[in-house]
């Protein structure tokens, strides 16, 4: 594995290039964090970067695309998986709204794959998704999703879908809808959510 320059650096990771075994890979390194208590923000770390691999997996085995998994390094807080050639969905909206439609179908069935198979992603933004050079949709960063999700968690999910709609793509309403309409076409018993996500605004218009 060489080491190159840091290519993106979010809140609680730097991601940077590199290879495994001859492929194209990048790491995940989650760096110390100094206003957390040292013994605490280690368990956080290493909590993290387990958390992540496993519902990485777990997502493809639900048939959501995400990267393959090379290798996890608990002494550096570091994940190496596949590099996900492609462009940002955030990105995409933003540059071409004429494809919001399509891609907001395919956003719409993979929430539902992952909400159907009893997971929780955590961080559903436009961010976290990455349009595939075969277009595709690879969902990304799963530090804090869950398995055996119950209603609220998924609730919670399509809110924060729903908001990083509404402020980074304020033209895309209708796009949005039709997110919604193929989630709720793919979701078993999407009632019961669509009553947990209007529970869930409910409370946000009142606090
Ligand atoms: N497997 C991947 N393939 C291609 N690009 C990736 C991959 N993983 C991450 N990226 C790029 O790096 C950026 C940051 O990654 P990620 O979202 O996982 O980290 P983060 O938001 O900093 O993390 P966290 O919220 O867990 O602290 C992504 O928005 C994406 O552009
Ligand atoms: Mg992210």
């Amino acid at each position: 594995m060489d080491d190159i320059a840091p290519i993106a650096k979010g809140a609680e990771a730097e991601i940077y290039a590199t290879h495994f075994l001859g492929r194209d890979a990048l790491v995940k390194v989650r760096s110390p964090k100094r206003y957390r208590v040292s013994g605490l923000d280690s368990e956080i770390r290493s909590f993290r970067t387990k958390n992540e691999a496993r519902l990485i997996r777990e997502a493809r085995r639900a048939g959501v695309r995400t990267p393959v998994i090379y290798d996890i390094d608990l002494e550096k807080f570091s994940i190496t998986m596949e590099n996900i050639r492609g462009t940002k969905i955030k990105d995409k909206l933003e540059q071409n709204p004429s494809s919001a439609t399509d891609i907001c179908v395919m956003i719409g069935e993979a929430a539902a794959d992952l909400h159907n198979s009893g997971i929780c992603h955590g961080d559903l933004t436009t961010s976290n998704m990455i349009l595939t050079e075969d277009g595709k949709i690879c969902l990304i960063d799963f530090s804090m999703g869950k398995t055996n999700a119950e209603l609220e968690d998924m609730g919670v999910d399509m809110h924060l879908l729903k908001r990083s709609f509404v402020s980074a793509h304020p033209d895309l309403s209708e796009a949005f809808s039709r997110l919604m309409k193929s989630y709720t076409e793919t979701k078993n018993e999407p009632e019961k959510l669509l009553r947990k996500i209007e529970e869930i605004e409910g409370r946000g218009r009142y606090t």
